[in-house]
Order: C-alpha cells, then structure tokens, then sequence
C-alpha cells in the first residue's frame, strides 16, 4: 500500500525540470455508431487491423498515453463491443439513441464524475494514430486548455474545418455548417479532442443541437470554451494515421497503411525483407536485426524472429518464437507454441505447434509435430508425424538430446524416446525407447522369388485375350 502510494506521488510529480504537475489522464472511446457501410454481422469495431481489432488499436493508444481509466460509449445494440471492451479492461457507457458526438461523450460523464484530469476523445474506428500522436495532443494541454487533433487533407470533403488564429484555434465548423470559403480550408479535424473533465463536461452542458443535422456537435465545445477565456489550439498529425474505417474499402485501405507502415519499421531495425510487399506482419510482430525475410511470408499475433534467422517464402508463422540463426520453410507452418531453438532448421511442408525444439535440431521435411519437446541436435526424419491427439485429450512426445528418428516413424504419445536413441525408419513407436537403443516397430520384411514376374504375365495373358 505504501509502496503504491510513493509510486503514484512519483508519476503525478513535477518534472525534474521543474515544469507542471502532469495531470491524470483518461480516455473516451467513442464506437456507438451503427456501422451500416461495412455489411457484417460484427460490429464495426471489431474488424482487424494487422492482426488485432480497431477497438484493441484505439485502447492501445490510449494506454500509451498513460491513462489510468478507459470508459468506451456504446450503442445499445453493440453487445459485442460492449463484451470486447469489458474484456480489454474499459468501462461502458451505453448511449442510446445516438444523438451526436458531443452527446456520445455527455454519456460518459457520470462515470467519469469523480475524475480530476485531463480527458480524450478518441474513435474506435480509427485505429493507426501514432504513439507520439496522442501523447503530443495530450502534452499540448500543458500550454492551453483544448487540445484538438488535425491534419492537412489531400481532400477534405465532409470533414470538419479548423479555423485557425496564429497557432490558436478559434472554431471547427462542420462541412454542412462551413461557408464556401471555410469549406476551402484543407485543415481538419480528425476528431480527436482533450481537454480538463471540467471543461469538457462545462461545455457539453451547453451544446444544442440547432444545426444541419440536429445532432449535439463535440466541435462546439471550442467556441464555447473560448467565450469562456479558455486557450484552445491544434496539433497537426498526417492524414494516414487518422484514417476512419467505415466500408470494407477503407478496412483494406487501413491494413495497407499498417502494413506499409510496419515493414519500413522491421527494415529500419536492419532486417532484410527480400520483397517486402508481399510479406504480412501483425501489430506486435518482432524481428531482431539481420534476420531475413523471403517472399510470401504471413505472420501472424504473437511472433518474435530473433538474430540472424532466415524465413523462406511461403511460410505461415502464428504465436511463436524462432531462435537466433534458425531457419524455416519454405512452405512450412508454424503455429502457437513453438519455441524453435538457435539453429534449428525447419523445411517444406511441416507444421508444428506447441513445440519445443532444441539447439540444431532439424524436421526437414513433410513432418507434423505436436506437441512436444525436443532436445539438441535431434534429426526428424521425413514423414515423420506425432500422434498427439486420441480424440479427447492432447499427449505429449519427448524425445531426448541427439535421438535420430527415422522416416516414416509415427510417434503415438505419450511416449518418450530417449537421449541418443535411433529408430529405425517406418516404425509406429508406441512404447518408451531407452537411451542409446535402436527400435524397431515394423513387420518383417518377405521377398517372394519371381512372384512379380509370375504376376504380370498372368494378367499380360488375360489383356492379350
Ligand atoms: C466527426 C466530426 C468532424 C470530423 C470527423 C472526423 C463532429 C460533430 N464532427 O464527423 O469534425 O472531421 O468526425 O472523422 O464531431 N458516434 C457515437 N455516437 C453518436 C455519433 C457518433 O458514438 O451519436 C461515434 C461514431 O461511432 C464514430 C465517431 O463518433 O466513431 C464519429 O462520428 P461520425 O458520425 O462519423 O462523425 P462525422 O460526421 O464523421
Ligand atoms: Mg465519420
């Protein structure tokens, strides 16, 4: 208790340079919308971005920030991204019926009622704006009392427009609202907006809604605050990472920019990509410097690919970690759980999970393996398949440091084979294998003098009839 105490008087401190008390922060997360243009049974929201929802996206960028609590407003037909958002740590807000941004907000303000900080409003539909995004509309709250996201639009069609006064920002007028020459303003707003609970909360109590489309605009908090003698002012981010997702275009168009994004960010960190284009990653994926990337490679949550390992074309790689100077595929999968240990090497056609593979281990080829452990230096021959699963629950296949398994060798777990053992090639393995021993688990083999030839002339015979 104590101990939580200094910590959060050390967070909420000044700053060594004796600037100001950082303020605590929250967020709001506005995903009541009825998501109509994306045609999906699933909410809008929850569609994925590299590998994770927009939803998770959105909360991600607000806990870089640092804030200490997350309220998401939903609509009440959105039950699963009320779910979604419980389950990622927010709490809700239910806003029924929609009745505008700046009501959407109004709906969080009885769980936000006991809160002294500093407030943002964030999109659940707009997933890709930067870290350093959000912490500079946060920190702009430093030296004014409003803080408003924009960006510089190749086409501002039916966005708000920020009217600016020096580096302050007087008003945002909404495209329906702006006059011709407002509405040649290319600077908009991306809709994100900070500012104290108080002030926020001050000025929502007083938005109406007599405007063109009768709904309570969150824009006009800015007027309203200014009448008030508060500062109010802009930062400026780039148009690709306020990008909002409303069709499945604009999902496609999202993942791209994530992706474009994502693999100049694994190239800059000195990792060989050898056609970049064609190579997925997921928001969390981590490659170590000089490993290389071959064409056709998917990778999916939860993968690390340490120094100097190789993945080959058309490898699909999901929740797992490939040791420094490892080598898969091509054409292998590589699924949850599998630990690939420093120079192990794994070819075409295997697929594993929940694996652990030691040090220079090799599954060259055509081989499932499930899991299980393995030591250092074991050689899988091709073919080779665990028989993990008996229908109702999963068993585990250990086999020892150096063990040589042959071709063809069907290893029914449980079953452990031990260090150094050499099974011969074929076998169904059913029991335990000692250190060091062969194990044979194959019929005798029966080669019957001339019966090809007997056979083929039998039935020459009756064709030639
Ligand atoms: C809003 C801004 C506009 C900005 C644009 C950026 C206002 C009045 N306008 O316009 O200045 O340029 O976003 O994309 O704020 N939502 C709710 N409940 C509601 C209405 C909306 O939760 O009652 C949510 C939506 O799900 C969405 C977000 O708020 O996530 C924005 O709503 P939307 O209707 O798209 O606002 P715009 O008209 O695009
Ligand atoms: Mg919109």
């Amino acid at each position: 208790m104590h101990r939580n105490r200094l910590e959060a008087v050390y967070i909420t401190d000044s700053s060594p340079q004796g600037g100001p008390m950082k303020k605590d922060r929250a967020a709001i997360i506005l995903a009541a919308g009825k998501s109509t243009r994306m045609k999906s049974a699933t909410s809008k929201v929850l569609h994925h971005v590299g590998g994770r929802s927009m939803l998770a996206w959105v909360k991600a960028q607000a806990d870089a920030a640092g804030v200490s609590k997350v309220v998401c407003v939903v609509g009440e037909a959105n039950q699963d991204v009320r779910d979604a958002a419980k389950a990622m740590g927010m709490e809700i807000a239910v806003q029924e019926p929609q009745l505008g941004t700046g009501h959407a907000v109004l709906a969080a303000k009885h769980i936000l009622a006991d809160f002294d900080g500093t407030v943002t409003v964030l999109y659940a539909d707009t997933p890709l704006i930067r870290t350093e995004t959000t912490h500079r509309v946060f920190d702009a709250l430093d030296g004014a009392d409003v803080a408003v996201l924009g960006f510089e639009a190749a086409d501002p069609g039916a966005y708000g427009r920020l009217i600016t006064r020096g580096d302050e920002l007087t008003a945002i007028v909404e495209a329906r609202e702006a006059t011709p020459k407002q509405l040649a303003i290319q600077l908009c707003n991306s809709g994100v907006i900070s500012a104290s609970r108080a002030d926020m909360f001050s000025a929502l109590s007083r938005v109406t809604n007599d405007n063109a489309k009768g709904e309570y605009y969150l824009t006009d908090i800015i007027e309203i605050l200014r009448s008030d003698g508060k500062k109010t002012v802009a930062v400026i981010g780039d148009e690709a990472e306020v990008l909002g997702v409303n069709s499945r275009e604009d999902l496609a168009m999202a993942e791209q920019a994530f992706q474009s994004a994502k693999r100049a960010e694994i190239m800059d960190g000195g990792v060989t990509l050898r056609n970049p284009d064609s190579v997925i990653f997921a928001f969390d994926t981590i490659a170590e410097q000089d490993a290389i990337i071959g064409a056709n490679v998917v990778i999916e949550e939860g993968v690390r690919i340490r120094k100097n390992a190789e993945i080959k074309p058309f490898t699909h790689l999901a929740g797992c970690e490939i040791g420094e100077g490892a080598s898969i595929g091509p054409f292998a999968r590589i699924r949850p759980s599998t630990n690939v240990g420093e120079n192990a090497k794994i070819g075409n056609f295997v697929e594993t999970k929940n694996l652990d593979l030691g040090k220079g281990s090799k599954i060259g080829h055509l081989s499932y393996v499930g899991d299980a452990e393995l030591g250092i230096n074991v050689n899988i021959g091709a073919g080779t398949i665990t028989c993990n699963y008996d229908g109702y629950n999963k068993h585990k296949t250990i086999v020892g440091d150096h063990a040589f398994i042959g071709t063809h060798s069907s290893l029914v777990a449980p079953v452990t084979i031990g260090e150094g053992a050499f099974l011969g090639s074929g076998g169904v393995i059913t029991k335990d294998v000692p250190d060091d021993a062969l194990a044979i688990a194959r019929a005798d083999q029966v080669n019957k003098d001339g019966w090809a030839k007997r056979y083929h002339a039998a039935h020459q015979k009756r064709k030639d009839k």
